[in-house]
């Protein structure tokens, strides 16, 4: 298959006839395009499917997620979660879209100004039991907003929710939807999906605790 063709095969498998919403469509440009109007700052992260860079664009920090090419785009998450974001649009704290690659599995999307939840907790931060009780309780509210959308996160964890803010004031943001599936629309019910999500989320929170 030829790269160029990458996210049209991805639609064309999925019937899907784009990314995003007609008022929220994913802006799609090539590679090399998008790389020439990025400079990359640093990265923040990586896993098993490719890494995360922090970028600037359009004068603003951005974040650039960049699939390893070798990853199959049959079982590709990567247009999935851009379509999901644009779809949300800030819903959860979802990071907005800018644009994503069509010949390689690439998304560029809002940077999120935070500290991602495991570390903010292990890092001393000397947070007091209100600002706990007020993040904890910002996850949950969080993912109850993206289940109100339609979708099940999936893949809460410590590393995919930020939390950003300052002492007094601290608020979170869930990031990458990944692993995310439309309630309704797989082999389990809302329901269960639902309860799945927000026991990981209680299951994330206990962990913190210690
Ligand atoms: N939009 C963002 N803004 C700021 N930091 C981000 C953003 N997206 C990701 N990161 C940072 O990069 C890390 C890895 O990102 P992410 O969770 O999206 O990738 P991943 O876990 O490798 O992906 P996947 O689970 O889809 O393979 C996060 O834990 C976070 O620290
Ligand atoms: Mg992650």
């Amino acid at each position: 298959m030829s790269g160029a063709s990458l996210l049209e095969e991805y639609l064309r498998c999925n019937n899907m006839e784009k990314l995003g919403t007609d008022d929220k469509e994913v802006l799609v440009k090539s590679y090399v395009e998008l790389m020439a109007e990025v400079a990359v700052i640093k990265k923040l992260g990586f896993g098993v499917d490719g890494q995360v860079l922090l970028v600037t664009y359009k004068g603003q920090k951005a974040c650039l997620k960049v699939g390893y090419e070798q990853r199959d785009v049959f079982g590709d998450e990567t247009y999935w979660q851009a379509h999901i974001m644009a779809k949300l649009d800030g819903i959860g704290g979802a990071p907005k879209v800018y644009a994503v690659c069509s010949d390689r599995k690439v998304i560029l999307m809002e940077y999120v100004e935070g500290t991602p939840m495991e570390d903010f907790y292990k890092s001393g931060y000397g947070i007091d039991s209100f600002d706990r009780i007020r993040i904890e309780n910002g996850v949950r509210r969080a993912v109850k907003q993206i289940h109100k959308a339609g979708y099940m996160h999936n893949d809460i964890h410590e590393m995919n929710v930020m939390v950003c803010g300052q002492p007094g004031n601290y608020g979170v943001r869930i990031i990458d939807f990944g692993k995310s599936r439309l309630l309704n629309a797989e082999g389990m019910s809302a329901e269960k999906m639902m309860a799945r999500d927000l026991s990981r989320v209680e299951a994330m929170i206990n962990r913190l605790k210690f």
